[in-house]
């Protein structure tokens, strides 16, 4: 079978150097990259390292090679044509059709679906003139993943930096897998909660679960790669690198978790609560360590319960329309019990795992069943945690149709 034709356009900013990264893990991964840097690009890394890592000619103009007709066949033969990074000056002439270089001849004889991942200085990024230029890619249907934040060019810091290499290639295998040039949640906003909630006995000691988080993860990736903006509230899950274009919100507690769901769900179309939520947490918290006594035997804890907020969302909806999705996991009698759960919590899906026999927590694995409060029951069979993702994706999307 045919490498997918992937063109790596690269503009000219310093985070240029980090698409090298890229191009190594499409390569790696059995891709045939074509890459396409701007002629400021260059001033960043030069055509030799582009042309030794990808194994292809590079050129920056239409002029070379010119009986290859270059500036129509390369967009034309993509499957994918991603653009890291694209800086303010690339996504202008992008969203107005300008075609004064190969890169953005390619971007409009290119068919196939195309991401952009912007880097630039904050200012650069929130000028109205950049943001119209995005939502005008948006709309014709490119995913453009938002910046990261953190670190730029200098000592200064704040939203515009190119997310990590390896969250950019992910965006990009999923848009590939999927092959569709029209994002099925674009312009959509969706929420994800991830991980496990800490509840704290005291400032060194808490209550907690075995939740990795990998599965919202998984959803928050795959929801970006669909074209939406995507909160992911993530609770304790440190060492999992954030997605690519989803703004991460970081929680500890069951009740910090809440108020950053119900914050960020006000303007959601789909909240996904993937959380494992401690339902319950110690009744009282010890402002010092909690010490042994000696011969006595140790205080019992007493617990209080945590708000329902997958119940509480669901019962009233922030907006109308409004798709909410929980997890559920069971060890016995698991449909029946996932029925009665769904019916209780009143969310619109549910998404029930037996754990016990193979293993959900930490794997990369999971297998499920999606009941619809409409009766519905989608079986997924064990696979990969994306997997499940993009079938939780895909029920939503028909909801919100
Ligand atoms: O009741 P149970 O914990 O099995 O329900 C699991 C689902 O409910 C998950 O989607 C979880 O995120 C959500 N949940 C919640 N608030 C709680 C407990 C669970 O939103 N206090």
């Amino acid at each position: 079978m045919d490498k997918p034709k992937v063109v790596l356009g690269v503009s000219g900013g310093i985070a240029a150097y980090k698409a090298c990264e890229l191009l190594r893990r499409l390569t790696e991964s059995g891709h045939d990259v074509r890459v396409v840097p701007t002629a400021s690009a260059l001033h960043f890394v030069g055509a030799a390292t582009w042309s030794a890592l990808s194994g292809n000619p590079v050129s920056t103009e239409v002029w070379d090679d010119v009986h290859e007709v270059p500036h129509v066949r390369i967009g034309q033969q993509a499957d994918l044509v991603v653009v890291a990074p694209a800086t303010a000056d690339t996504l202008a002439r992008a969203a107005h059709g300008l075609a004064d270089d190969l890169l953005t001849n390619t971007l409009l004889t290119a068919r196939c679906p195309v991401v952009f991942a912007p880097a630039m200085h904050t200012e650069m990024w929130e000028h109205p003139a950049t943001q119209e230029n995005v939502a005008t890619l948006r709309r014709r249907g490119a995913v453009v993943i938002e910046p990261a934040v953190g670190r730029l060019t200098g000592v200064d810091t704040g939203k515009g930096r190119l997310p990590d290499p390896g969250e950019i290639f992910e965006v990009c295998r999923r848009v590939l897998a999927r092959g569709v040039t029209e994002p099925d949640l674009k312009g959509r906003h969706v929420v994800v909660s991830a991980g496990g909630t800490r509840e704290p006995l005291d400032p060194v000691r808490f209550l907690g679960n075995r939740s990795s988080g990998k599965q919202g993860y998984a959803l928050a990736r795959t929801a970006a790669a669909r074209g939406a903006r995507v909160t992911l509230v993530a609770a304790n899950t440190t060492g999992l690198p954030d997605p690519a274009g989803v703004d991460v919100v970081p929680v500890g507690t069951a009740v910090q978790l809440r108020e950053a769901v119900l914050k960020a769900a006000a303007d959601a179309d789909a909240v996904v609560m993937a959380a494992a939520v401690a339902d319950f947490r110690p009744a009282t918290y010890a402002a010092g360590k909690i010490k042994k006594k000696d011969g006595q035997d140790p205080d019992p804890i007493v617990l209080a319960r945590n708000p329902d907020i997958l119940a509480e969302i669901s019962a009233d909806r922030a907006r109308p329309g409004q798709v909410i999705v929980g997890f559920a996991a069971e060890t016995d009698d698991v449909l029946a019990n996932g029925r009665r759960k769904l019916e209780r919590k009143g969310c619109d899906l549910l998404v029930v795992n037996e754990v016990g026999e193979r293993k959900t927590f930490g794997s990369e694995e999971n297998e499920a069943v999606v009941l619809g409060a409409d009766g519905t029951e989608i079986p997924v069979p064990y696979g990969p945690k994306e997997a499940l993702a993009e079938t939780v994706w895909d029920l939503v999307s028909e909801r919100l149709r």
